[in-house]
């Protein structure tokens, strides 16, 4: 038996953001919270929403302070204006970090503070009482399709979840235009992680693999060229949608031993997330290969590798591996040695990687003995 679900309602297309106050009225809100990072206050987004929403009557409140891996601090602050301001709906413009701070916002709009009575190492599930709404700026985290909330504890930088409905998407692939060319790559790698993850976890099902192997497909078929051409609108759609399909595809299965891994680099380095689920990926794949024989071949068909057919399941696991270095180096991201990182600073994230929760639904144990292996595979592999 499996469950298979989608989070919300979605609005897909380019121009949806100007019609983000009808369907936020449709909620029945009178006054909406909005918050954003500054960065893309700076491109406008927040604006062009806020116009829609007035437009339709919405009161709105901003609040610019959302940073990359929001914290409970920052969490604990927006709550507290939101309270005062008795806001009656969340709305989370950016990336997975805007999205992820909304979530976190409406349960201290329901519950008693502070935040970090929810955010938990074993993750909990609260239902609030303020609708949420997500409106992506980049095509990576799939935040607007699951109900995970990712926030950031101050003092040891640990990342920890809560699980939190939204109630409504709107997915408008004209927002991500003017991502800059790294960020377009490490959202588009967080992405395919998200599938390609989902897809080879211990908890696997016919659902996922739809959406996730059809998002692995569009991400491999346009990565580059949403990349290389900013603008171009086709690429662009197919990365928009292929992030909102890969977030459906892991919201009622889970990510492993990559993300898990990713979030060791993001604690020991604070490098971007999108990074690091692109550096731990390949050796993931490798790692559960063996224990999901007829799913890693899923994998490697859905990223265009010709298979004879005769590959052993190890053996297909090393070519998705492969491919994605070759990607990598394509969509010019630099490898760890290049960050200035050495290899022993590298094997310190075996610790989170064979601890964190994530771990638990990889196909295959890890042990600390083997997460210290794929550390140092993603260091000597990818130079
Ligand atoms: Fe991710």
């Amino acid at each position: 038996m499996f469950q298979y679900m989608q989070n919300c309602p979605i609005y897909f297309g380019a121009g949806a953001i100007d019609h983000l106050g009808e369907y936020v009225s449709e909620l029945g809100s009178k006054k909406a919270f909005c918050v954003f990072d500054p960065g893309v206050e700076a491109a406008g987004v927040p604006a062009r929403a806020v116009a829609s929403l007035e437009k339709a009557g919405i009161q709105c409140v901003c609040f610019n302070k959302i940073m990359s891996d929001p914290t409970i601090n920052v969490v604990d602050e927006a709550g507290e204006i939101a309270l005062r301001e008795k806001v009656d709906v969340i709305i989370g413009i950016g990336g997975g970090s805007s999205m992820d701070a909304a979530k976190a916002i409406s349960i201290l709009m329901s519950y008693p503070g502070p935040i970090s009575k929810y955010v938990l190492a074993k993750p909990i599930s609260v239902d609030t009482k303020v609708p949420v709404v997500a409106v992506p700026t980049t095509s990576g985290t799939g935040s607007e399709a699951t109900r995970v909330a990712i926030i950031t504890q101050t003092e040891t930088n640990g990342k920890w979840s809560v699980f939190v409905n939204t109630n409504l998407a709107v997915v408008d692939p004209e927002l991500t235009f003017k991502l800059p060319k790294h960020v377009t790559a490490f959202t588009g790698m967080d992405a395919l992680s998200h599938a390609a993850e989902c897809v080879t976890s211990n908890v696997t099902n016919p659902h996922n693999q739809l959406f996730g192997c059809a998002a692995i497909r569009k991400i491999i078929d346009n990565i580059y060229t949403a990349w290389a051409e900013p603008d171009n609108v086709e690429a662009r759609t197919e990365m928009s949608l292929a992030a909102n399909w890969a977030g459906i595809a892991f919201a009622e299965t889970m990510c492993h031993v990559g993300h898990a891994l990713a979030d060791g680099l993001s604690i020991a380095f604070h490098t971007p997330h999108g990074y690091n689920c692109a550096m731990a990926l390949p050796v993931a794949l490798e790692y559960a290969a063996p224990a999901v024989p007829k799913e890693i071949k899923m994998v490697a068909e859905a990223m265009r590798i010709p298979l004879k057919g005769d590959e052993t399941a190890e053996e297909v696991g090393h070519l998705c591996a492969d491919t994605l270095w070759a990607l990598m180096r394509k969509l010019e991201i630099k490898s760890l040695k290049e960050m200035g990182y050495s290899r022993e600073e590298v094997l310190q994230i075996a610790h989170e990687g064979s601890t964190s929760h994530l771990s638990t639904y990889c196909p295959v144990p890890v042990t600390l003995e083997a997460a210290q292996a794929m550390a140092g595979r993603m260091y000597d592999m990818y130079q």
